[in-house]
């Protein structure tokens, strides 16, 4: 069985191509972003979000040690992406990891607010068959009350238009994290 991290990115490699657009709406350290530019390579765009400065750098370093350049780096909330990413494009896939920058600043941390209100408007621009896939770490301050937001919105999603997957690896002890996935139908 593939590990939470590694199954986030199948789930997008099924489904995402070479010259797509996709979103990451919480660069932090820029794993994702970096994944997600290679998967779209040169002729793609991936957006990538960040309220935080250090997140940006720390994204815009690895982005250039690796001499990528098909990344828009953004100094906003992913709350607000419907403004950035122009309105012909549709999105192949975007990602979310919840919770606080690791080695960074443990108070800054997504909100089930700004979480559910991006969701919202991925969801408009996601083409068919595209996915928005959700890790969610929940063993902070404030993260039960998000998973818990997030499980609900995520659940009550109509089956006519999206199906939505939970993966989670029940045995594990200390919160462990797991994934939401929605993929829009046709
Ligand atoms: C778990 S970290 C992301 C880890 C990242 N995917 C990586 O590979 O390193 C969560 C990030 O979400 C960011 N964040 C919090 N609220 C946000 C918001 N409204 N919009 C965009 N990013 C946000 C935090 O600053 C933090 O860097």
């Amino acid at each position: 069985m593939k590990k939470i991290l590694a199954y986030s990115h199948h789930l997008l490699e099924e489904v995402v191509r070479q010259g797509d657009t996709v979103m990451d709406a919480t660069c932090g350290n820029g794993n994702d972003t970096f994944f997600l530019s290679q998967l779209v390579k040169e002729d793609g765009n991936v957006f990538a979000f960040d309220i935080q400065e250090k997140a940006l750098e720390n994204t815009s370093t690895l982005l250039s040690k690796n001499n990528i350049q098909n990344v828009k780096l953004i100094h906003d909330g992913h709350e607000n992406c419907e403004k950035y990413i122009p309105t012909n494009d549709e999105l192949a896939g975007a990602i979310f990891n919840l919770g606080y920058l690791p080695k960074g600043d443990h108070q800054i941390i997504t909100t089930p607010q700004n979480t559910i209100r991006a969701i919202q408007s991925i969801l408009t621009r996601l083409r068919p068959n595209g996915r928005i896939v959700i890790v969610v770490y929940h063993g902070h301050m404030g993260g039960k009350e998000e998973k818990e937001k997030v499980l609900d919105f995520c659940g009550n999603l109509d089956q006519s238009y999206y199906q939505v997957l939970q993966y989670q690896f029940i045995n594990q002890i200390n919160h462990p994290p797991f994934i939401i996935a929605i993929e829009k139908l046709c």
